[in-house]
């Protein structure tokens, strides 16, 4: 006879809607941040009370949870993650699920700021590559950028992470008129060292000080630009995100391009976001969003938080709709970066 597995010992893997696998889990364990970038907050930020947040404990369940039924990779952003007290205990407790073999990758996105601080922990705790978010080398445009940050200081973090022999890529959000003329330089400062870059549109998410439409350049363009000085070779190369590299010749090195301003990847989506607050977002670009916070406190084992997850993979929607133009004030979802990650 055949017998159903109690809800809690589900397995079975996450197929949204239009048959994409989720495998792919992006955790803001913070949505705090010790910089304030000029796309991604405004100087004055409201953050959440702190005793709305999971515990490092229940942020752990849930990731298990969705291990168990299936996710390969976890990513751990913010805010910035390395500002949240305690950290290194999640990633050291996630890290079991690499020794098992349940788990292919546990990565981090960061701005460095910590990073000299928890480079060797991390690499201890299984952690293989990280995102550096680096937006330009000039110091004084680093802080017109980062309004908070230090050049010196995450140049400090990114030797500390090639010390503990952490593989790194740069991520640097294309800004019109103020890095713009800098990806040269960005591509051999990154490709020297031996690490990718990867170029981002801004995407229109949550209010800022200033007009969208001043920042955002086509990656479209710079593209089109870098043919000039560079030969691009497309690579299948892939990380899991929705990064399409080329390898540039000269260096030998690769370079991404996150496109979702100018060419739209929501069709190979495999990714779900869950906040510090146990809300999942299944698209970064929609308001739509599951409280999972409810469900994980609800019973000792995780047969409603089950339920609760295949109900929100049921809602993934087919792709976001960011528009940023002159006619468009408004951002696409209220909330900023910070609080789903990037
Ligand atoms: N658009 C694009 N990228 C953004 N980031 C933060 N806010 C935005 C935005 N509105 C980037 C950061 C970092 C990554 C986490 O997301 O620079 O590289
Ligand atoms: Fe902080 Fe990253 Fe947002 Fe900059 S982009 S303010 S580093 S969360």
């Amino acid at each position: 006879m055949d017998i159903a597995p109690a809800l809690d010992e589900r397995t079975s893997p996450l197929i949204d809607p239009f048959g994409r696998s989720v495998s792919y889990l992006r955790v803001s364990v913070t949505d705090r941040c010790d910089f304030r970038c000029v796309y991604c907050m405004s100087e004055h930020m409201t953050f959440l009370p702190k005793q709305d947040l999971l515990t490092l404990e229940e942020l752990d369940r849930l990731c298990s949870a969705f291990v168990r039924r299936g996710v390969r990779k976890l990513r751990i952003t913010g805010g910035e993650p390395l500002v949240r007290k305690n950290v290194m205990w999640l990633f050291r407790a996630l890290s079991r699920h690499l020794d098992e073999g349940t788990l292919d990758e546990l990565t981090l996105t960061t701005n460095g700021s910590q990073l000299a601080k928890y480079a060797s922990d991390l690499k201890d705790c299984g952690v293989e590559r990280i995102n550096l978010s680096m937006d330009t080398l000039d110091p004084q445009k680093f802080k017109a950028i980062t309004r908070w940050g230090d050049l010196t200081n995450v140049l400090g973090g990114l030797e500390a992470a090639e010390r503990a022999g952490l593989k790194v890529k740069i991520n640097a959000v294309a800004l019109k008129g103020v890095n713009e003329h800098e990806i040269d330089d960005l591509i051999r400062f990154a490709h020297g060292r031996g690490a990718d870059l990867t170029l981002i549109e801004t995407m229109p998410l949550g209010d800022i000080e200033g007009d969208r439409t001043d920042q955002y350049l086509p990656l479209s363009l710079v593209r089109a630009r870098l043919l000039d000085r560079w030969t691009l070779e497309d690579i299948p190369y892939r990380t899991g995100g929705p990064a399409r590299y080329v390898r540039i010749k000269e260096t030998g090195g690769r370079l991404g391009f996150i496109t979702p301003l100018t060419h739209n990847f929501c069709e190979s989506c495999n990714r779900v976001r869950l906040t510090c607050t146990g809300t999942l977002y299944m698209c970064l670009g929609q308001d739509d969003a599951a409280d999972l916070r409810a469900p994980l406190r609800a019973s000792k084992d995780d047969s409603v938080l089950m339920e609760a997850i295949d109900a929100a993979i049921a809602r993934k929607p087919k792709g976001h709709d960011f528009i940023i133009d002159r006619a468009t004030r408004k951002p696409a979802v209220a909330r900023h970066m910070s609080v789903t990650g990037g």
